[in-house]
């Protein structure tokens, strides 16, 4: 059978890592797609920067329309983030007939409507699982695992680099600045870094959180949006002392008037679970009137676990393109061998 093949804008981070992820599992994803999955080409801003990945089998260029043009792309990932330029690029793939995934958050909740209504008129897919709380796979858990409720309430840490530099003041007293020049080496932080620390990247990823929970369209300009730069050492200490943990949260609440979005820091009492959510974590509750309430816990920036919700979503459209009968059971064994006999 014909592979299905994949080309990457963007070899950064998370190109890397999505590019890395695919050669190191490929047999594991290869099964579970039902057919080999094939990254062909990839865009590059510079072809001499040394890259995260072996990508030695790949055609490189520095022009993205040459991937998204191809003929023989079948997926096109966009990962060079921005919304000019990832706009243009996207809405061209969907003219092209071409499956869109992508970990643009931005992208997502400033265009999504635009780019959902043409991806709808092609019949081709768009997934962006990645660009909502890294690897948690939060979207297909509320589109899939809570389908049958009627959600409540979303509300949670959607921003790891703000819970990496929360977390950093409060356990080792360091400076915000230090802290955050410490997210950008890692690669968690946003190109331009305000995003993180002034709430906008949160408030995108609320935006989409908001819009797959409750049904409504994407309406970035509703939320209401604050971030951590205006907290001290000080405040940090202080809620610690009285019991309690600042953490930057997102929350979309259904009421009888409507649905809210905000984002802000709030206090949480320190015996809270999601008070615990350290580091780059992210972890996100989801109310609904038939399953109660639920947390979703898991790295929330980085490359790899932002790769393993790329390639799920890489995967998710494999199947759809492959749409083979015998392959809808989630139950796969491809190891019937691998058991280890314990002595019983
Ligand atoms: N800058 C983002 C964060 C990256 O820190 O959460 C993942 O979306």
């Amino acid at each position: 059978m014909k592979s299905i093949k994949v080309g990457i804008l963007g070899l950064g981070t998370v190109g890397g890592g999505t590019a890395n992820v695919l050669q190191r599992n490929a047999d594991e994803i290869s099964r579970r797609a039902g057919r080999n999955i094939e990254v062909i080409m990839a865009s590059v801003r510079d072809l001499a920067r040394p890259r995260l990945c072996d990508c030695s089998s790949l055609t490189l260029t520095t022009d993205p329309f040459e991937v998204v043009n191809n003929p023989d792309v079948d997926i096109v990932v966009e990962l060079i983030g921005g919304e000019t330029l990832a706009k243009e690029l996207m809405l061209l793939a969907i003219d092209n007939g071409k499956h869109v995934v992508t970990a643009n958050k931005a992208l997502i909740a400033l265009h999504g409507n635009e780019i959902f209504a043409a991806a709808q008129e092609q019949g081709v897919s768009v997934l962006f699982e990645s660009a909502v709380a890294g690897g948690i796979s939060i979207i297909k858990s509320i589109r899939e695992g809570l389908a049958g409720n009627r959600i409540e309430l979303v509300a949670g840490i959607i921003n790891g680099t703000g819970n990496f530099i929360l977390t950093e003041m409060r356990d080792k007293g360091r400076p915000f600045e230090d802290v955050l020049a410490e997210a950008q080496a890692l690669g968690y932080a946003e190109a331009d870094p305000t995003f993180d620390v002034e709430g906008i990247d949160a408030a995108h990823k609320l935006t989409i959180l908001a819009s797959i929970a409750f049904g409504i369209p994407l309406q970035f300009d509703k939320v209401y949006t604050e971030g951590i730069t205006d907290l001290s050492l000080t405040d940090v200490d202080y809620a610690e002392q009285l019991g309690y943990r600042i953490k930057h949260l997102g929350v979309a609440k259904a009421s009888k008037d409507g649905i809210e979005m905000r984002v802000h820091p709030t206090l949480i009492p320190a015996k809270r679970l999601i008070a615990n959510v350290d580091g780059v974590m992210n972890a996100v509750m989801v109310r609904g009137d038939a399953v109660g309430n639920t947390l979703h816990y898991g790295a929330g920036a980085g490359a790899e676990p932002t790769a393993s919700a790329v390639v799920a979503d890489i995967v998710d459209v494999a199947r759809t393109i492959t749409a083979d009968p015998h392959n809808r059971v989630p139950h796969l064994a491809f190891q019937p061998d691998a058991l280890i006999d314990l002595p019983v």
